[in-house]
């Protein structure tokens, strides 16, 4: 049981975003995509939620041929995800925010739960329940623009698991918190790990992304440039190389490259570009 991506690729006009792309992704894990600005990540994001069709491969959830089918059919086999920026209905409360994942066609929705309707009732359990998960509770009435932004981010992930979706996709949850912020991010996400589902993480945070993913996919120019544990991953020369050559990016080559600070190569690298 499994969200495959078969020899997928995706063209914007003469632009190659994802090229020839094969991945895995079983339930029970927290797998994350990471690669340099314009890698491709929310390519394959938007791909998987039906945002984007696929130029050619297929996407496939266990028997269903997820990249024929439309957005919202995508939602209703039980996958979610959240944006890279927020898309939160901010004239709304924060548990309406919530509810409306069940009816919507363009956001997270899962309607139907072991083949039946779920009651309005059943929904409502479902969102308390989420809200004292996700400690909003204390804002359940409140406009969600009106919450602070690491709270209206921590809603935006709330309305990716309210469905209960076996498939759940996160395009940087942790993009634009603080430290203490996305450390109790990636606690939440480890939380949210379990056997009957797949959270697949797009994030820049290397700090998180290696802190809680079971693998890590890494894209570079819309290939998979390699794929592996964590530390498989951190001691990778390839992968710390694709890095390299942005200053912003400096920082996540650090990270990369600590504790290995017996490679004289990579820090030879990395002194080229501090120059
Ligand atoms: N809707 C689109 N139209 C045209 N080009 C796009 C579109 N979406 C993404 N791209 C291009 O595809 C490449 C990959 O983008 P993206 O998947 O957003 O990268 P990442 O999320 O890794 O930063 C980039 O060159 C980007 O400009
Ligand atoms: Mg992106």
């Amino acid at each position: 049981m499994a969200l495959t991506l078969e020899h997928v690729s995706k063209r914007f006009g003469s632009l190659v975003a994802i090229k020839d792309l094969s991945l895995t992704f079983e339930r029970g894990a927290i797998y994350s995509i990471i690669g340099p600005n314009g890698a491709g990540k929310s390519t394959v994001v938007n791909m998987v939620a039906g945002s984007y069709t696929v130029t050619s491969g297929v996407i496939r959830l266990d028997a269903h041929v997820v990249s024929s089918l439309a957005k919202h059919q995508i939602a209703r086999l039980g996958i979610s995800r959240t944006y890279q920026n927020l898309r939160l209905f901010d004239g709304m409360s924060v548990l309406e925010n919530l509810e409306v994942c069940f009816f919507t066609d363009s956001l997270p929705g899962l309607f139907r739960r072991g083949g039946h309707r779920m009651t309005k009732v059943e929904r409502l359990k479902r969102c308390h329940a989420c809200l004292h998960d996700f400690n909003l509770a204390d804002v359940a009435e409140n406009l969600a623009g009106d919450l602070p932004y690491g709270r209206q981010k921590v809603l935006e992930l709330a309305r990716a698991f309210v469905t209960d979706a076996p498939v759940v996709l996160l395009d940087e949850p942790a993009a634009g918190l603080n430290h203490t912020e996305t450390k109790e991010m990636a606690r939440r996400i480890a939380s949210l790990k379990r056997s009957d589902r797949a959270i697949i993480l797009v994030e820049h945070d290397m700090d998180l992304v290696m802190s809680i993913s079971d693998r890590v996919d890494v894209l570079n120019h819309g290939e998979l440039l390699y794929s592996g544990s964590p530390d498989a991953v951190r001691r990778n020369e390839k992968v710390q190389e694709a890095y390299l050559g942005t200053a912003a990016e400096l920082d996540i080559v650090r990270k990369l490259t600590e504790g290995r600070r017996t490679s004289g190569g990579i820090r030879a690298h990395a002194g080229v570009v501090r120059h």
